[in-house]
């Protein structure tokens, strides 16, 4: 050991004393024996400057300081111990798991350290670094469609469930439903912040995934009269919207509409939340940016979620409140989508630095919308004209449908010529004369690269954070450059 440096032990790990590195004050570094010994212990961060003009203060708990990089590392690390507890998973067994990417991670982490291969399912929907990561750390990745029903057989979950069954050895984490996951949260993050903030948080502000973080911190905070906020994707059923997709990763609870039974996972518990915080992906994504760029927190989307949120909640208190919100991961993991100008460009998130723009040339409103399922004859009642977008049917009867929902495109003109030649066509699902799904262009696409990325035939869907809110013929985009617009 270094001359003037003290060891002491804590729990397996040791922390030593260095020399100041602001100049003022010694320090401590900790030494673990393992990764798996530096799981949880995270740090609280105030934030600065995003909080302009607030004066409840707010802190953040930064959960990619976990060494997988994730708050998962938590629930992975617990659920393998308790599943070796129980004798569920045996010496060279297989950890096998559904997940948006973050609980692969920690499994994978602490399978390496265990000894167990990792099997992780992984839905294609996800940011490829998140695939990338779970293949570095030797997970062999099992992709399936993202946009599947629940009790659909290859859904994520079912597809988990399978492998595990058929794998000599392999054991089903299922963090959907597996108490290890809120009970580590109870046991480790809520005191943690408890202690952290000596006693002083009056709000807690989370996002819900699996509700594993949630209910567990929250139970243990709730518990000191702290208050539990949800931060939710404004269309996530989870806090009272339609179900319909968006686009922060690994919060909420999207609904497919094939889905016959909705099920909500066991490790969240609805008591703890006192309200919940209904977010827009564009308030989410755009303050994951300015995390960045003003807190030099480079962090998640499910995190931006989380601190828009929390400035909500915060706005409405004095200096005598405290609001933690939990960030879950780092933002390296989402440098191809939140962190990319291109991606949010072509889902209308951001305007492109220079026009003109689709906007100029084209509504942003006025989708005709058609379900599929109904008649001809019913949608022709409805007097569209023009092009209309064939959707999948939903809960709500919003006609402003997130892309995903458009399976493809009728042209109302022709539906009444061809019902005219012949009657009998009116008693058809529309569905059945729906040409293939749009291209999509923002709004905020400068219009000369929208045109210059897209094909020659079909219609053009405009996309205005993420939802399609007009359809327009190419021909629009084209008389659009054409008259120097
Ligand atoms: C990035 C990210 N945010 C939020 C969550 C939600 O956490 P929980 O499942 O504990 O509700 C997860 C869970 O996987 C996650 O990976």
């Amino acid at each position: 050991m270094a001359p003037g440096y003290e060891a002491a032990d804590i729990s397996g790990s040791r922390k030593l004393r260095i020399p100041p590195l602001d100049g003022r004050q010694w320090g401590t570094v900790t030494v673990h024996e393992s990764v798996l010994d530096a799981v949880g212990g995270t740090p609280l961060f105030r934030l600065n400057r995003i909080t302009a003009g607030l004066t409840a203060a707010v802190y953040v708990k930064v959960e990619f300081a976990n060494p997988g990089g994730s708050v998962k590392d938590r629930a992975a690390l617990a659920m393998v111990r308790e599943a070796e507890r129980l004798g569920d998973l045996q010496p060279g067994g297989v950890i096998v798991e559904g997940t948006s990417g973050n609980t692969g991670i920690g499994l994978a982490m602490v399978g390496a350290l265990h000894g167990y291969r990792t099997i992780v399912v992984v839905p294609d929907t996800i940011a490829r670094e998140k695939i990338a990561l779970l293949r570095a750390y030797g997970a062999q990745v099992v992709p399936t469609s993202g946009k599947l029903p629940r009790d659909h057989p290859a859904h994520v979950n079912n597809m988990a469930r399978r492998i595990a069954a058929e794998t000599p050895g392999g054991w089903h984490a299922n963090q959907y439903d597996n108490p290890a996951n809120p009970h580590i949260h109870e046991l480790t993050t809520g005191p943690e912040i408890w202690e952290q903030t000596g006693g002083r948080i009056t709000h807690l502000v989370a996002g819900v995934g699996t509700g594993g973080t949630i209910s567990g911190t929250g139970r243990y905070l709730k518990q000191h009269g702290v208050s539990v906020v949800g931060a939710d994707p404004a269309t996530s059923v989870y806090s009272g919207g339609d179900g319909s997709p968006y686009f922060v990763e690994s919060i909420g609870h999207f609904v497919h509409p094939a889905t016959v039974t909705d099920t909500w996972p066991l490790s969240y518990d609805q008591g703890v939340i006192d309200r919940f915080e209904r977010i827009p992906d564009r308030e989410s994504l755009l303050t994951t940016r300015r995390l960045a760029r003003e807190e030099g927190l480079l962090v998640g989307g499910s995190a931006g979620t989380a601190v828009a949120a929390a400035l909500r909640v915060a706005a409405e208190l004095g200096p005598e409140h405290l609001v933690v919100a939990i960030l879950p991961d780092s933002g390296r993991s989402y440098l191809s989508k939140y962190f990319d100008d291109d991606w949010m460009t072509r889902l209308g998130f951001l305007d492109a630095a220079v026009g003109p723009y689709v906007r100029d040339v084209v509504p942003e409103r006025g989708l005709a919308v058609a379900h599929s399922g109904h008649t001809v004859a019913a949608v022709l009642d409805t007097r569209p004209e023009g092009l209309v977008a064939v959707v999948t049917p939903r809960k709500s009867d919003d006609p402003t449908r997130s892309a995903p929902e458009v399976l493809g495109v009728v042209d109302a003109a022709a539906l009444r010529a061809l019902v005219a030649v012949d009657p009998g066509r009116a008693d058809d699902d529309v569905a059945v004369h729906a040409g293939p799904a749009p291209a999509a262009v923002g709004a905020g696409e400068n219009l000369a690269e929208a045109r210059g990325r897209l094909a020659d035939e079909g219609p053009v869907l405009v996309l205005v954070d993420g939802r399609a809110v007009t359809l327009v013929p190419r021909s629009a985009l084209e008389q659009g450059l054409a008259a120097g617009g």
